[in-house]
């Protein structure tokens, strides 16, 4: 059966002829498992001489099997390339193409503009110790502000005893700049941060961006100038005016609250909408001061030599002024016809 067999796998000229010989050889009813089974007849003599011959066999013709196969289907692939060709100049069909956050976009924006100014970017971690989020910045344990920020803590605490939880604001930066960097510095930190609070306005987690600049001789003209060419750039018109309330936060004094004014625009379905620019109303964006000597020696620097101002906002809010979206939520619904809508291309 040997030499034939091999003559027959060498001559079989496709796949299924390959493939009926195999089943005709090994196959259950093949001629190559029938041989097997004579030897349970055999005497242990015969089986001696007989056996291992039989499975030479065997062997060998599984052999011829394998790389016959392999060479017909090599053949059929050589085939196939050499009939397919490909045409270069059909246009390629267009891939689904996702789009960049209008939070992502707008902190893109924030960032270039205050590299623009000389600010670096600076960043802290998201769950922060008490001291950065609260001691250093002049709020001292039962200092009554932290209430008013609806703080997300960690039950334990971590390795150093510390009490840990999530930052309320970007201001633990500051702290982490000063003592990181020393003075003179310019920063900017965008990032998450979070409140126990939610609702059309409000959401647990949301954006904001701080601005500190730690310098000698900085008053509060350096503030306002800053403020105003920023809001100038991101909101890109020059009537944008500005106004300074007096305020109070823990780290900053004096401290100022800065509203925008706003025009109102009349669509032509008799809708009102507040545009930014000009001064018919008011609308506060954001908090600011001069950095309390407090917190300027918390963070290791010398506040009779050093001076400087601060400021926080929320990245969403001016996300909503600026592209006219109107609800807060609808930037974590992960909504993607919303996204696809109001996303930027990248
Ligand atoms: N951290 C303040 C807030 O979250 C904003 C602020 C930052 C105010 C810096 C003054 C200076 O409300």
């Amino acid at each position: 059966i040997g030499q034939n067999a091999l003559i027959q796998i060498a001559a079989a000229d496709d796949l299924d002829a390959l493939e009926t010989l195999r089943v005709a050889l090994l196959g259950k009813q093949g001629s190559i498992s029938g041989l097997l089974k004579t030897l349970g007849a055999m005497s242990p003599d015969e089986r001696k001489v007989e056996g291992p011959k039989i499975h030479a066999l065997r062997e060998s013709v599984t052999e011829a099997l394998a790389a016959r196969k392999a060479a017909l289907e090599n053949d059929a692939l050589e085939t196939q390339l050499a009939s397919e060709t490909i045409d270069l100049t059909l246009p390629a069909p267009e891939a689904p193409r996702g789009t960049v956050h209008p939070i992502s976009q707008v902190m893109d924006e924030l960032a270039e503009i205050f590299a623009d100014l000389g600010f670096a970017v600076a960043t802290g971690p998201e769950i922060e110790d008490d001291w950065h989020n609260f001691t250093a910045l002049n709020m001292p344990e039962s200092h009554p502000a932290r209430a008013m920020h609806d703080t997300f803590y960690f039950a334990d605490r971590d390795a150093q005893g510390r009490e840990m939880l999530l930052r309320t604001h970007t201001s633990p930066v500051q702290i982490r700049a000063m003592l990181e960097r020393g003075a003179p510095l310019r920063v900017i930190a965008p990032g998450r941060v979070y409140r126990s609070d939610s609702d059309a306005t409000h959401t647990p987690m949301f954006h904001q961006i701080e601005g500190l600049v730690i310098d000698k001789g900085i008053h509060l003209g350096h503030l306002k100038w800053t403020l105003e060419t920023f809001l100038k750039a991101y909101f890109e018109r020059d009537d944008i005016v500005l106004r300074l309330r007096p305020s109070y936060f823990p780290f900053t004094e004096p401290s100022v609250e800065v509203d925008v004014g706003y025009t109102i625009v009349s669509g032509p379905d008799g809708s009102r909408r507040r545009v930014v620019g000009g001064s018919e109303g008011w609308m506060e964006v954001l908090g600011s001061g001069m950095v309390n000597r407090k917190v300027i020696a918390a963070a290791g620097l010398d506040p009779d030599e050093w001076q400087g101002f601060a400021f926080g906002t929320g990245v969403d809010r001016l996300a909503m002024l600026k592209y006219g979206m109107d609800d807060l939520r609808a930037f974590f619904d992960g909504d993607v016809r919303w996204l696809s809508h109001y996303g930027f291309s990248a």
